[in-house]
């Protein structure tokens, strides 16, 4: 019986265990459990969401407190549209994130970055760009592109001198939006060095609406396979959402995936960037405890607990402070959601808004609990104490579990 250590993902001479685990934004999927991943052989992404917080909680860097001191004359306006951010900052929180984690990197694995698109941050081709290049020069091992069709993606670093040589790989929810990809980048003579293929039961943002429940990864990655066959393109197909078990992980490798992205089994990682009590809600979880609803301000529907803390929180607006997912026009349809419900109840102290919330603040402190649909399992992946709580697991332990494992088993920790 196959098990996923028999298979091996080749990046040109380069041979890696095919498992990745994915980007988890806020520094949620920290460069601790990135490390650790690339010194097992495998590859760990970090995130660039909010990077310049995560610059000043990994390095005690400024960069938030100093954003807000700026803008805060700003912060009763409901207009946003001159709240920037400042490139060269942008630049050196990146550095700083990127460049200390990939010194640090041991062992034969990767380290990727995730960068998400619809990060819009009142300027999305300037600070994107900054984003991707700050990255390629602080020698991440590459760049996934995620939540947005990052059409133009490619093209914002074409000039870059890694651009050829960094591994560069694009997020999908269908072989069509894989075919966009190809056909607007097809001048830039480049093709994505793995395509990662995300199903419906992910964490994070889905590319799916409501109806997620109609799809299955298995039979778009068939769709995807055959597209690229199709086209006599060579790309590793990556295959990610809902693989809980080094079966799961095998069954893919078996069907044409060159490796699995996964995250869910990694949330209740000692590694992982969540706060000890938010892991214990993630072991606790039941499955109609998790939701995909539309409160996220990107547009895309997200999966997280119901009882996440900042769902309804109805805070004032953090743009000042934050303001990663401010449009081209200064806009969030968070504000737009805050705004209606304090003039619909004016003079109360606080309002409740349920419609959007505001996520830049509650990813920031770890108050949106996103999660993969899986999470209701995860208390069958280790032991409880006398006093009821969870026993939280090494990476090592979960990658290895991937990895070795075969019949639909999950190896318990010691
Ligand atoms: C807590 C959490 C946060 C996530 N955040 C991001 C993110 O910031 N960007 C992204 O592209 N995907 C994100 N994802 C998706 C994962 O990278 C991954 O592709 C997916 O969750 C794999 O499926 P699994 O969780 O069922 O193993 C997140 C997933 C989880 C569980």
């Amino acid at each position: 019986m196959k098990r996923v250590d028999d298979f091996r993902l080749q990046f040109g001479k380069q041979e890696l265990v095919p498992i990745v685990i994915g980007g988890m934004g806020v520094d949620i999927s920290t460069a601790e459990l990135a490390l650790e991943v690339a010194r097992l052989g495998g590859i760990g992404h970090i995130s660039d969401a909010l990077v310049q917080s995560v610059s000043d909680r990994r390095f005690g860097t400024k960069f938030i407190s100093q954003k807000l001191k700026k803008y805060k004359a700003n912060a009763a306006s409901s207009d946003k549209t001159n709240v920037h951010f400042n490139l060269a900052e942008l630049e050196e929180a990146t550095r700083n994130h990127v460049g200390q984690t990939m010194e640090a990197k041991r062992g034969d694995g990767m380290i990727f970055i995730n960068c998400m698109e619809k990060l819009t941050m009142n300027a999305p081709r300037e600070t994107l760009r900054m984003r991707l290049s700050a990255a390629l020069d602080a020698g991440i091992d590459g760049i996934t592109l995620s939540a947005g069709l990052h059409l133009g993606s490619f093209a914002l670093i074409e000039d870059h001198p890694r651009f050829r040589d960094a591994k560069l790989g694009i997020i999908v929810s269908s072989a069509r939006a894989l075919g966009m990809f190809l056909r607007k980048n097809a001048r830039l003579n480049r093709l994505p060095d793995y395509v990662v293929v995300e199903g419906p039961l992910a964490g994070g943002h889905l590319g799916f609406g409501l109806d997620w429940a109609k799809y299955d990864l298995a039979t778009i990655m068939g769709e995807v396979l055959t597209f690229l066959k199709a086209e006599h393109l060579d790309i590793p197909v990556i295959a990610a959402g809902g693989i809980f078990t080094g079966s799961d992980a095998t069954a893919f490798l078996e069907q044409g995936a060159a490796a699995v992205q996964v995250a869910t089994r990694f949330t209740v990682t000692q590694e992982c960037g969540l706060p000890d009590k938010v892991k214990q809600e993630y072991f606790k979880a039941s499955e109609e405890d998790i939701e995909v609803n539309t409160i996220s301000p990107t547009g895309y529907p997200m999966r997280m607990i119901k009882s996440s803390p900042g769902i309804g929180a109805g805070i004032r607006p953090n743009c000042e402070a934050y303001g990663y997912l401010l449009d081209t026009n200064g806009r969030c349809s968070y504000i737009d959601a805050y705004n209606r419900e304090v003039e619909l109840h004016q003079g109360a102290k606080k309002v409740k808004v349920m419609d959007k919330t505001c996520l830049c603040t509650h990813m920031r402190n770890f108050d949106i609990w996103t999660c993969g649909q899986t999470t209701w399992r995860l208390k069958d992946t280790t032991r409880r104490a006398p006093d009821g709580s969870y026993q939280v697991l090494s990476a090592e332990h979960v990658f290895h579990d991937y990895q070795f494992s075969t019949d639909q088993k999950i190896a318990l920790p010691d």
